[in-house]
């Protein structure tokens, strides 16, 4: 199996991070504590995210006990000391060595420029060192997995930095990106100029990106979950919101992580999704909504209902409407399970295929379908949606509303400008309109296929009992 290093930038990155490496670590002490205590060695399944320190290669892991024998693939970015000191006074203390921490004091104060102009240069240095230091400690590395806010300045600043970094150092490496967009009714003001600065870098040195956006976040915590508290401000707990993105990783991953009779390596996510670069967003949804409190009552127990709900928005990680807008480019379904055969997977995507999905007509059978044997800690299976679908050019056409709303009065550009050109904005806001275009035209592109299709085959049709008549 080959190994992956998580790249967790700024306080959410760090925050969500530390949640998936909770998870992963549970996850697989589940799995031993569930076998021979002999068998307990460093094994494939463990490379894939953790490095061993045990000369013996042992692995007894009884987390959240202390870690002994494992160190995590990771690079932890802030700029801020607070969450990186709070992860030092965890349970995950001792799955981080001191390098592994990069960190300053004063944060980027939510700004793009100073996160990605001034801290970038001042931080490139050490941080190619540390994932130069990361990478050599894998003996095949397969992806990057990068996991930032998209509102927040050393998130979308650095973070989008060290992406363009890593295209830099390690351009074969498979390069995944997690970014958390802001919600409608963010408190960080200048989020609109950050997501859409940030998202120019995305789309020129991702390979891969699956956008999350908090209002979807909230929107799943509160449905699925009554019994969340409120914060004192009346907010969400970012703790709720954060469990659902760490087991979206979690379920990207289980194929790398585990055997299984179909396995997608990441790297195959966007060899198999994404047909043309620019286009590499998809739409994620996981079935049931991945939460610690998930009642059995709430997991569908009926196989066709698992393939149904999976096209649910309500289960979408963004606030977007595929059945109703636009068209699918391409569809990945990642499965765990222990009981699911190939054969159910293939009669649910045929029905889904013939009642409910638009795929655009050159790519009809742009299906990737992954099955992992291992089903998620504590539930009977989950089922992983990655959609590439045109209905992702609302998202961008929303977030250049809120942008040009601010930029139409110049409002806090002054800020920016310290460290950055204003031609920086008119790019960033110029590759938004292009990706919006770019999704357009797919969608024209297919009518006007269909259109042809059409006539041709009213020709065809007309054609026939004429040429009968005729001979
Ligand atoms: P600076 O503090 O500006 O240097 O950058 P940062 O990257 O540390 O900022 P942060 O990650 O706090 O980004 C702010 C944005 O992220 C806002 O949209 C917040 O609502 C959101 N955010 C912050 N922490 C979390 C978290 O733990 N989970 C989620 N889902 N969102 C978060
Ligand atoms: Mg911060």
């Amino acid at each position: 199996m080959a190994q992956n290093i998580i790249v967790q930038v700024g306080q959410c990155g760090s925050q969500i991070g530390c949640r998936f490496w909770d998870l992963a670590l549970r996850e697989h002490a589940s799995l031993m504590s569930s076998t021979d205590p002999k068998k307990c060695i460093y094994d494939a399944s463990l490379s894939a995210f953790f490095r061993n320190v045990d000369e013996n290669k042992n692995t007894s892991l009884s987390y959240p006990s202390p870690i002994r024998t494992l160190k995590a693939r990771a690079v932890l970015v802030d700029m801020e000391e607070g969450v990186l000191r709070s992860i030092l006074a965890s349970p995950l203390r001792d799955l981080f060595d001191g390098e592994q921490f990069i960190r300053d004091v004063s944060g980027a104060g939510n700004n793009w420029a100073v996160g990605n102009r001034f801290y970038g240069e001042k931080y490139r240095q050490i941080l190619s060192d540390e994932i130069r230091r990361q990478a050599e400690q894998c003996d095949s590395l397969q992806s990057f997995m990068l996991i930032h806010s998209m509102g927040g300045g050393t998130g979308s600043g650095l973070g989008t930095f060290i992406l363009s970094l890593l295209d830099e150092m390690y351009p074969k490496v498979c390069r995944i990106v997690t970014p958390i967009y802001p919600s409608k009714d963010d408190d960080v003001i200048t989020s609109p100029y950050n997501s859409v600065l940030a998202t120019r870098v995305l789309t020129e040195h991702a390979d891969c990106v699956l956008p999350v956006d908090n209002d979807s976040l909230i929107d799943i915590v509160s449905r699925c979950d009554s019994s969340t508290k409120k914060n004192d401000n009346g907010r969400c707990p970012f703790d709720s919101m954060n469990t659902i993105v760490a087991n979206l990783i979690l379920n990207l991953t289980s194929s790398s992580r585990f055997d299984g009779p179909l396995n997608v390596d990441l790297s195959e996510i966007p060899m198999n999704l994404v047909p043309y670069p620019r286009l590499h967003y998809l739409i994620s949804s996981q079935i049931p909504a991945p939460f610690k409190m998930t009642t059995n009552s709430s997991i569908p127990r009926n196989i066709n209902q698992i393939f149904r709900d999976a096209l649910s928005p309500h289960f979408q990680t963004l606030r977007v409407r595929p059945q109703i807008d636009g068209i699918y480019i391409a569809c990945g379904m990642i499965l765990r399970s222990k009981t699911i055969q190939m054969s159910d997977i293939r009669r649910n995507i045929d029905l889904l295929k013939l009642k409910h999905m638009k795929f655009v007509k050159w790519n009809e059978d742009g299906w990737k379908v992954g099955l992992c044997i291992v089903p998620p800690n504590g539930l009977p299976y989950s089922l992983l949606t990655l959609a590439n679908h045109t209905c992702i050019k609302e998202t961008f056409s929303e977030l250049k509303e809120r942008f040009t709303i601010l930029y139409r009065r110049k409002a806090h550009v002054h800020h920016y400008t310290d460290h950055m050109e204003l031609g920086d904005f008119e790019q960033a806001r110029e590759n938004l309109n292009q990706l919006i275009e770019e999704y357009k035209n797919i969608e024209q592109t297919n009518e006007l296929l269909d259109t042809t299709e059409n006539k041709n085959s009213s020709i065809a049709t007309t054609n026939i009992p004429r040429l009968n008549v005729l001979s």
